[in-house]
C-alpha cells in the first residue's frame, strides 16, 4: 500500500494498493465525518463488476446509498447525464455535507466530480478510478467536466476530491487495449520527469501487469509524480502545462479521426512527433529519442502518425489549451526534463517541418 499526499488548495491524498477497496468505508468516514448519504456514480461496465463491494462499504460505514450508473463511453459525458445525477441527489435531500463517490475509469471521474462541484455550490468528491488512465493521470488533480458538441471537455470546473482510493486489483478486469492506452499516459511521466520510472518500465520489457508489486510502484511513481506538478501550478497557467506532452499533436490527430483513435494512442504518437522534430532540430539527442521511442514500442504503442506538420499546425491553433497568438509546445530535450516554448505558428510549422 502506498500513500501520495497532495497540497493543492485542498490537501488530500491518493491512496493505492491492491485490494484496498477493502477499507473505502473507514477511510471515506475519516475525510467526511459529516456525511450521511453518498451517491454512487458510475457505469454499466464497471457497476456490473464493482457497484456492490463500493455500496457495501459505504453502507457499512453507516451512509445511506444512492447510485447514478450511466452507459459506459464517452458519449455519455454531457450536461444530461450530469442533470440526472442532480436530480438524484436532490430527490434523496442531499446537503451540503453529503458527498459523491466516482467509481470508474476517466470518463466517470470527470463527471461524478463535475457533478459535486456543482451541486449545492460543490460537495465533496470521493474518486474511485478503475481504469490505468484514470489511476494515473484523470482522478488527481482536480480537473473535472463534461463535453459539449463542439468539444471535449469545454465546460467543466477546477474541484480537488477529497480522497482517492486506487485499487489496482480492479484493473484485472480492464481490456488489453484499454490498458495500453493508458501506458500512453504512463510513459508520458517517464519522458518529461521521472527517468527512474523510465529504468523500471525498461526493466519490465512491456509487462508492469502480472506482478502486483511493481503494477503498484509504477502506478504510485507516476500519481507521485502529478502531484508534484499540482501542488506547484494547480490550475494550469504554468508548470502542469508539461503534462501537455504529446497532447497538442496528439489531440489533432484525435479530434481528426473522429474520436475514434484512442485518446493515449494520439498521445503516444503525438509524442513520438515532437522527438523527431527536436532530434532535427538538434536539441535532443538521437540516443535519447531512440530509448523514448523504443520505450514506447516496448508497451505496443506507436511514435508516428500519417498527418502532416500543416494540419497539426492548424488544429493545433484551434486548441482551447492555445492562448493569443502564441502556443504553448512542451518539448523533451533530455529525458526526464521537460520545456515549455511559446512558438507563433510559423515556428511552429517550422519546427515540424525541419
Ligand atoms: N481530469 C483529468 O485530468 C483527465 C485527464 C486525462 C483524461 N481525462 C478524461 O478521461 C477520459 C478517459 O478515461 P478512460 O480512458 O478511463 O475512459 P473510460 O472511463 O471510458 O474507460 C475506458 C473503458 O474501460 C472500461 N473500464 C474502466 N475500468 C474498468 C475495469 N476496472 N474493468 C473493466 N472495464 C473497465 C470502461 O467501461 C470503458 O469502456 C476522457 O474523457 C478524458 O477526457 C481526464
Ligand atoms: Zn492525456
Amino acid at each position: 500500500m502506498m500513500t501520495v499526499n497532495v497540497r493543492a488548495s485542498k490537501e488530500y491524498n491518493v491512496e493505492i494498493g491492491d485490494g484496498i477497496i477493502s477499507r473505502l468505508g473507514e477511510m471515506t468516514k475519516a475525510v467526511c465525518p459529516k456525511a450521511i448519504k453518498a451517491l454512487i456514480v458510475s457505469e454499466t461496465n464497471v457497476a456490473a463488476l464493482y457497484l456492490d463491494a463500493v455500496k457495501a462499504q459505504l453502507e457499512g460505514a453507516g451512509l445511506e446509498v444512492a447510485a447514478y450508473v450511466f452507459e459506459a463511453g464517452e458519449k455519455s459525458k454531457n450536461i444530461n447525464e450530469i442533470a440526472g445525477m442532480w436530480n438524484k441527489m436532490a430527490e434523496a435531500g442531499f446537503t451540503r455535507t453529503d458527498i459523491v463517490v466516482g467509481l470508474g475509469g476517466g470518463v466517470t471521474t470527470d463527471m461524478a466530480g463535475f457533478a459535486a462541484a456543482t451541486f449545492l455550490r460543490g460537495i465533496d468528491v470521493i474518486q474511485v478510478p478503475t481504469s490505468l488512465l484514470a489511476m494515473v493521470d484523470a482522478s488527481v488533480g482536480g480537473k473535472t467536466g463534461i463535453d459539449i458538441p463542439m468539444g471535449k471537455n469545454q465546460v467543466g470546473a477546477f474541484w480537488q476530491p477529497s480522497l482517492v482510493l486506487e485499487d489496482t486489483s480492479f484493473l484485472k478486469t480492464l481490456p488489453d487495449d484499454v490498458f495500453t492506452e493508458g501506458m500512453g499516459e504512463v510513459t508520458k511521466y517517464a519522458f518529461i520527469m521521472d527517468e527512474k520510472l523510465l529504468d523500471l518500465l525498461e526493466k519490465q520489457n512491456g509487462n508492469i501487469r502480472d506482478d502486483a508489486a511493481v503494477l503498484e510502484n509504477v502506478i504510485g511513481m507516476c500519481v507521485a509524480d502529478k502531484a508534484e506538478i499540482i501542488n506547484e501550478d494547480e490550475t494550469d497557467n504554468g508548470r502542469r502545462q508539461i503534462l501537455n506532452f504529446g497532447h497538442t499533436a496528439g489531440h489533432v490527430i484525435e479530434r481528426d479521426s473522429g474520436f475514434t483513435k484512442p485518446h493515449g494512442i494520439c498521445v503516444a504518437k503525438g509524442m513520438g512527433i515532437f522527438m523527431d522534430a527536436c532530434v532535427k532540430a538538434g536539441t535532443l539527442s538521437a540516443e535519447d529519442a531512440k530509448r523514448m521511442k523504443d520505450l514506447l514500442a516496448m508497451y505496443k504503442l506507436p511514435a508516428s502518425d500519417e498527418i502532416t506538420a500543416e494540419d497539426i499546425v492548424k488544429g493545433a491553433m484551434n486548441d482551447k489549451k492555445k492562448r493569443g497568438n502564441t502556443l504553448s509546445v512542451i518539448l523533451v530535450n533530455k529525458i526526464g526534463k521537460a520545456e515549455i516554448k511559446k512558438m507563433t505558428a510559423e515556428e511552429f510549422l517550422k519546427f515540424l517541418s525541419v
